[in-house]
């Protein structure tokens, strides 16, 4: 190879992560503005059209074009003011101050069940195991809200491959830390404790499936899962399982909490589907944070490109 191929190999990427910041800078403006012109509201207090952005360090590396949908990031004060993380409360404007004081040191990950490799990580390994990429998702919650997220993190089939799946493994089980002396909402019994999740094995290696452990640009903050989440675009918000610490092979389906909290409400695959409608809300549209009006809800939540043909045969009013 060239002196000028190196070169050029070595310019771009860089180049194209400068270009991107500054878009991100641009994105958190354009998101006050929008704010600010038609929908001027504070979340939890906090102005959204303050510059609250944090500091960007170098987090995570881009990756492909396809990971960065040419959309308007959410504003960070957003992100991380308005919550679902029933552990700390069921008040989406209190998971901030809730979780204000949540400490993640010496957080172990226990990745086991049908592999040849089970193994327990620490943050150090995690983080060792895969550098970090810079991802724009698009998040869609069931109660017709989304946003726009900027996550670091590397896609969860890194961490699987590391502890080599047995053939008989077909699902992947999750589960949140259960410490009600940390998370004093578990105190509580508005959900089944610990809150779990579950994927099938080809979802959880598909590679837009993320195990994400940042945010623009910053460790996660305790309301959004740290020190560690699921990123995972084409569904509901409420397959994302926050600060996870146990991820299980299965051979069978295994139980999720919303499932067991509402079978007719929700089930195990939660796919953005905007043709099934879920009993309170309609998924046909959606309201974007920090915009006016509302938008259509695409299928797979705009990721069906990359992800239909998981499907492919199913039916998908039935396996909702
Ligand atoms: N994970 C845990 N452990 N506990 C929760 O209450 N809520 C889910 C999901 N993951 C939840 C969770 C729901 S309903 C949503 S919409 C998203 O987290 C919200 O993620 P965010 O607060 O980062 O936007």
């Amino acid at each position: 190879m060239s002196d000028d191929k190196l070169r050029e190999r070595d310019v771009t990427p860089q180049a194209m992560y400068l270009n991107r910041r500054a878009f991100l800078r641009g994105g958190l403006i354009a998101a006050g503005a929008a704010a600010t012109a038609v929908a001027y509201r504070k979340i939890n207090g906090v102005d959204l059209l303050s510059s609250d952005m944090p500091e960007i360090k170098d987090l995570g590396r881009p990756l492909d074009p396809q990971y960065h949908p040419d959309e308007t990031t959410t504003a960070h004060a957003a992100i991380t003011n308005y919550n679902n993380f029933y552990e700390f409360t069921t008040d989406k404007d209190g998971v901030a101050a809730a979780s204000a004081g949540f400490k993640t040191d010496g957080w172990k990950v226990e990745v086991g069940g049908l592999v040849n490799k089970p193994r327990t990580f620490d943050m150090d390994d995690i983080r060792r195991l895969a550098p970090r990429e810079e991802r724009i998702y698009r998040f869609r919650c069931v109660e017709a809200w989304s946003m726009v997220i900027p996550w670091a993190g590397y896609s969860l089939s890194k961490l699987l491959a590391a502890v080599e799946p047995q053939s008989g493994a077909k699902f992947v089980a999750m589960e949140t830390l259960f410490d009600p002396t940390r998370m004093p909402n578990q105190k509580s019994k508005v959900l089944d404790w610990p809150y779990v999740e579950g994927y099938r094995l080809d979802e959880a290696m598909h590679p837009l499936c993320l195990l994400a452990t940042g945010l623009y640009g910053q460790e996660l903050p305790p309301q959004d899962g740290a020190p560690l989440r699921i990123a995972i675009p084409w569904k509901y918000g409420f397959k994302n399982i926050k600060s996870i610490v146990k991820i299980t092979l299965t051979a069978t389906q295994p139980p999720t909490t919303w499932a067991k909290f509402g079978p007719s409400e929700y089930g195990f695959y939660g796919n953005v589907n905007p043709a099934h409608d879920h009993p309170r809300w309609s998924q046909a549209t959606e309201r974007r944070i920090g915009e006016a009006g509302r938008r259509k809800t695409l299928p797979f939540n705009g990721y069906a490109n990359e992800v239909a043909m998981l499907y492919a045969g199913m039916d998908l009013d039935v396996n909702y």
